[in-house]
This record gives structure tokens, C-alpha cells and sequence, in this order.
């Protein structure tokens, strides 16, 4: 163990010499470190993931790893659901510590705690009502869900987990994005006057005793400040000059851009479509500015043309904050013996968060 290196000394290095730092430092760690990247980080990282992929895939590489170090090139709630996966001899580590999702901060413990609170005036939520929690949120509220006998999804596996909460009670409270579990329960066949918004800055979510009582599905009123830019008419303009485009979507846009458009999914899943369509195909894509711009650059040479939904820049700012910078000082740290940004979840909270996200792994496809 030495010294940590300064993070400020890396702040003025060029991406060059961050990028030969990074694979000295790779080198140097060898099988000891596994790189994960989300699909909506920036190339200059993404390159030096050992794995890629969506919020589930990624969540099963952390649980089967034999790495020592797990740096997750994501968001906080990945890293942190890779220390709870992962056995407790391996570190969890967030090269920057202000990636947050501006999602998950929507719902909260305490909030989420008065919701249940509240809903026990009209019902007992806990014969009544499934806690499912989006796997975008804090550790604390994964293990909420699995102190009330609910489950983790992501977009991936959303209907699969719905399934599984209607199977246990009647009624689903699903926090943080309303978006993801209204087009989930949509798909569903659960009629929309049937899932009700939860404002949580409202007494009772705003609810009445009978519209809670007639509910199915009980939406946080939370969103991503990414997706929600994406709007239906940005499709109807882009019919308008390509009529032969398909369009496809991120579940987490809204309702409305959701029915418009010819697929929905996730990250991961939107990949494998762009990559299956025939040659030549244009593209319209409702999701992060990163995964987008790489799309489009990947299938060039196949004629594809990949486009991005919203006319105005929407990148997921927080998930731009892990940079060649952060990634090179937390791996020269590494190799030198420095645990740097460690994320390390309670031990309590970890054991009931781990019952529902493998409740999640259980029933997921
Ligand atoms: P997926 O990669 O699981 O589709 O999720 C997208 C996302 O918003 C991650 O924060
Ligand atoms: Fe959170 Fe949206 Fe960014 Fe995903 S894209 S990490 S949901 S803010």
C-alpha cells in the first residue's frame, strides 16, 4: 500500500495519456481487475471494458466473476449492486463517485416508507401489494422490497417480474419510473385507468381511498430526465421524411412514444435488433446520445443509418462523468494497492436486497 495518487494531478492529463495509463495499469492488474461499462458510457471508456452490456447482464457478469476488483464504468446503483452480488472478498469500486442516476434520487427511502405508510390507511399493503423496485434505485430500497416480499426488475426482464408480483398480491407499487412500469403493465393488458401515479410530494400520492382500492398498479412519479425529452412528435416528423424507417425505443421514454414506435426494449435489446435488421435499414432510436452515435458508427458499413429520436442533445450526463481521467486514477491507484472509491453497501441492507435481485435473477429469461 502507497500513498493514494491525487485524482486532481489526472484532471489535467490529456485522454492520450490517460488511455496508456489505463492499459498499463490493466496489465499490471491482469486477471485481478474485470472492467464492466454500461452501453451508455462515452467510447474513450467504454473500449476498456472487459464486459458491456444492459442493467441485467451486467448485474449477472458482477455476480459471476472471479475478479478481485470490479470497476463498474457506469452509475452508482450498478456499482452497488455488484457489491451485493459479488462474494464480499471482492471490492466494488465507481470511478467517479458523483455518477449518480437522477431517477433513482426520485424515490428514497423515507419516501417510499410514507407511501407504504399511507397505503396502510386504505389496504394492508403487505397481503395486498408487491414492492417491485426498477434495479435504477438505492441499495436501501432493493432491500425494502425484500423485507416485503417484493423483487428488483430492470427493462429487460420488467413483464417477467410483473408476472411473478401479481402472482404473490393483487396490486404492484412500482417506484422509481412511472414510465417503465405503465408501457410494462400496458403491454400487459392492464388497462391505464388502472394504474395510478403516485405524486410522493402529495399526501396520499395524491390518491383517493377508491382510486387506490380500484388501482392494479400503484407508479412512483418518477422519470429520466433523458428519455422524457424524447416526445411523439419527433416520430411523426422523422415518418414524415422516411416512411420506411422502424423505430425503436428505450421502455423508460414515455407512454406515448412507446406506442408509436415499431419495437421497445432495452439497451442491450435494442443492440441486438439494430445488429438483426436487414442491410440498409434507417433507424430512429429513443435512447441514450452514446449507445445511439455507436449504433450508427458500427453499422455504417452495412448502410444502416441510426438516428437519434430528439432534435435537441440528450446524453446521460451523470454516466459522462466516468471519464479516461477517473478510470486512470482509480486503476494506477489499484495497481499501486490503493483502493480508491470503494462502494460498499450495509450489511443488512445487502442481505435484503440480495433476496430480491435474486428473486429478479430467478424469474428473469
Ligand atoms: P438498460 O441498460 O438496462 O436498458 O437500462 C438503461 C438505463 O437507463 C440504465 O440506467
Ligand atoms: Fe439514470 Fe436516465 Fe441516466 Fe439511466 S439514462 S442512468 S435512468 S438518468
Amino acid at each position: 500500500m502507497t500513498t493514494a495518487l491525487a485524482m486532481h494531478r489526472y484532471s489535467l492529463m490529456d485522454d492520450a495519456e490517460c488511455e496508456a495509463r489505463i492499459l498499463d495499469a490493466k496489465a499490471r492488474l491482469g486477471r485481478r481487475l474485470v472492467i464492466l461499462g454500461h452501453h451508455y458510457q462515452r467510447d474513450e471508456v467504454f473500449r476498456h471494458a472487459d464486459f458491456s452490456g444492459d442493467s441485467l447482464k451486467l448485474s449477472r457478469q458482477a455476480a459471476g466473476s472471479e475478479a478481485e476488483y470490479i470497476v463498474f464504468c457506469g452509475v452508482h446503483f450498478m456499482a452497488e449492486v455488484a457489491d451485493i452480488l459479488s462474494r464480499p472478498e471482492q471490492v466494488s469500486i465507481l470511478p467517479d463517485m458523483a455518477a449518480g442516476c437522477s431517477m433513482a434520487d426520485m424515490a428514497s427511502l423515507p419516501a417510499v416508507e410514507k407511501a407504504w405508510r399511507e397505503l396502510a390507511s386504505v389496504l394492508d399493503p403487505d397481503e395486498h401489494v408487491t414492492p417491485v423496485t426498477y434495479i435504477n434505485s438505492a441499495a436501501d430500497l432493493k432491500a425494502f422490497c425484500g423485507r416485503h416480499g417484493g423483487i428488483v426488475c430492470t427493462s429487460s426482464n420488467a413483464q417477467k417480474v410483473l408476472e411473478w408480483s401479481f402472482g404473490q398480491r393483487e396490486k404492484v407499487l412500482f417506484f422509481p419510473d412511472q414510465h417503465l412500469g405503465r408501457n410494462t403493465g400496458h403491454r400487459m393488458g392492464i388497462p391505464l385507468d388502472e394504474m395510478v401515479v403516485w405524486d410522493f410530494e402529495q399526501p396520499m400520492g395524491g390518491l383517493t381511498p377508491e382510486q387506490i382500492r380500484k388501482a392494479r398498479m400503484i407508479l412512483w412519479k418518477g422519470f429520466c430526465s433523458v428519455h422524457q425529452m424524447f416526445q411523439p412528435e419527433h416520430i411523426e416528423r422523422f415518418k414524415a421524411r422516411f416512411p420506411e424507417a422502424k423505430i425503436i425505443s428505450h421502455p423508460e421514454s414515455p407512454f406515448e412514444v412507446c406506442e408509436k414506435s415499431d419495437y421497445v426494449g432495452s439497451t442491450e435489446y435494442i443492440i441486438k435488433t439494430v445488429a438483426e435488421s436487414a442491410p440498409g435499414t434507417r433507424w430512429l432510436v429513443g435512447t441514450e446520445l452514446n449507445l445511439v452515435n455507436r449504433l450508427n458508427d458500427q453499422y455504417k458499413h452495412e448502410d444502416k443509418q441510426v438516428h437519434f429520436m430528439s432534435p435537441t442533445v440528450c446524453m446521460c450526463s451523470t454516466m459522462f462523468r466516468i471519464d479516461p481521467q477517473h478510470l486512470a486514477w482509480t486503476l494506477e491507484n489499484l495497481a499501486d494497492g490503493n483502493v480508491v472509491n470503494r462502494i460498499q453497501v450495509p450489511a443488512e441492507d445487502a442481505r435484503l436486497a440480495r433476496l430480491a435481485l435474486e428473486r429478479m435473477l430467478d424469474v428473469s429469461p
